[in-house]
């Protein structure tokens, strides 16, 4: 069983990933946040930066590419090829309207032939040009109706993909809501490719449902190749909980003096990179939003972090927050999947 952290634009770059890895060394990759597929097959500074490898040493890190063009799709893989990576994530999943009004992300779940001609020609070119790389796909069960995913993995399973990403809800759901797990696990024996779970895990309790559920499916079939538990990958629980892999493992829970020093090293590292104080204290303020979930007095924490108006006061009101607030007893039964 692996545990990925998936990717998350604005929030997991090469900083929190490295300073991440550095405090919870449990994660077996970090998934980079897309990157475009330029049509002037170039690359921003901010992108370079992302897959630099001197920014990932030590890391499992697979960057991901956000494209409906296959040569531009085939141009970026050579490039990350050429930079050392051997496999490279396809971003079949993303619903913000600014990339699904011009047919990405998500909404190419919803044009199925031309997906079909866009795999075909890609993977000419890989073929050609790359044959090294492994292909990966994160998707989504499809626009609307979730039972979609049943005509996707047939058209999946017509190419040399690596390993398929599945996060459990439709376009039209967003993030919101319950994943739908059970119908991630109805589809584990149709695919001929590994799967892997993605969606609202943000508890122990959730993995092991979902390894339970994927134990049940696998003893409904013959298809003994599918492993009982699945890898997973993880996002806004481990922003909100960076310990959460560990717990997952049945290691020790997160402690707040852990999580006191985790923030304080990121704090570091962003003010060493980041052009000035602004970005800072929006990075920071964006991740307390997830954190202060972790709280008792979860209102309180907010509007305290809410109020600071510079990473200094930032700083101190987070010191203020990690001596005299408690974590929240987790673990109540509250469970995300369906
Ligand atoms: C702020 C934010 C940024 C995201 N950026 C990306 C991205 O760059 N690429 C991607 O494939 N998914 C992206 N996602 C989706 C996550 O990778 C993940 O699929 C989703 O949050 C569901 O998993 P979770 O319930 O464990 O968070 C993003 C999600 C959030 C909340």
């Amino acid at each position: 069983m692996r545990y990925y952290f998936a990717p998350m634009e604005g929030i997991t770059g090469y900083i929190y990933r490295n300073v991440h890895h550095r405090h919870f060394p449990e994660m077996d990759r970090y998934y980079m946040p897309f990157i475009s597929a330029h049509a002037s097959h170039s690359m921003k500074h901010k992108e370079k930066e992302d897959i630099r490898p001197a920014n990932n040493a030590g890391l499992f890190a697979v960057p991901q590419v956000l494209t409906k063009s296959a040569d531009d799709f085939a141009w970026t893989v050579r490039e990350l090829c050429e930079t050392g990576y051997r496999e490279v994530n396809l971003n079949l999943g993303c619903p913000s309207p600014t990339v699904t009004t011009k047919g990405r992300g998500a909404a190419f779940l919803g044009r199925k032939e031309e997906l079909r001609e866009f795999f075909s020609r890609s993977f000419e070119l890989i073929e050609r040009y790359t044959p090294d790389v492994r292909i990966s796909v994160k998707t989504r069960l499809g626009i609307g109706d979730p039972e979609e995913i049943h005509e996707l993995i047939r058209l999946y399973n017509e190419f040399p993909i690596s390993e398929i990403i599945v996060h459990a809800r439709t376009l039209r759901e967003m993030y919101n809501g319950e994943a739908h797990a059970d119908v991630f696990a109805s589809v584990l024996s149709e695919s001929a490719h590994p799967l892997v779970y993605n969606g609202n895990i943000f508890h122990p309790e959730e993995a092991a449902r979902l390894a339970e559920m994927s134990g049940r499916h696998r003893a409904q079939t013959d298809r003994q190749d599918i492993l009982p538990e699945p890898d997973m990958m993880i996002g806004r629980g481990l922003l909100r909980n960076p310990a959460l892999v560990r717990e997952i493992k049945g290691g020790e829970r997160l402690q707040m003096a852990e999580l006191q020093s985790f923030c304080g090293d990121l704090f570091e590292a962003y003010r060493e990179v980041l052009p000035g104080p602004k970005p800072v204290l929006a990075r920071m303020k964006e991740l307390w939003w997830y954190m202060s979930m972790l709280f008792e007095e979860r209102e309180e924490v907010l509007k305290r972090i809410r109020r600071a108006k510079t990473p200094a006061e930032l700083e101190i009101v987070s010191d203020q927050i990690f001596a005299s607030q408690h974590f929240a007893d987790e673990g109540s039964g509250f469970c995300g999947l369906n």
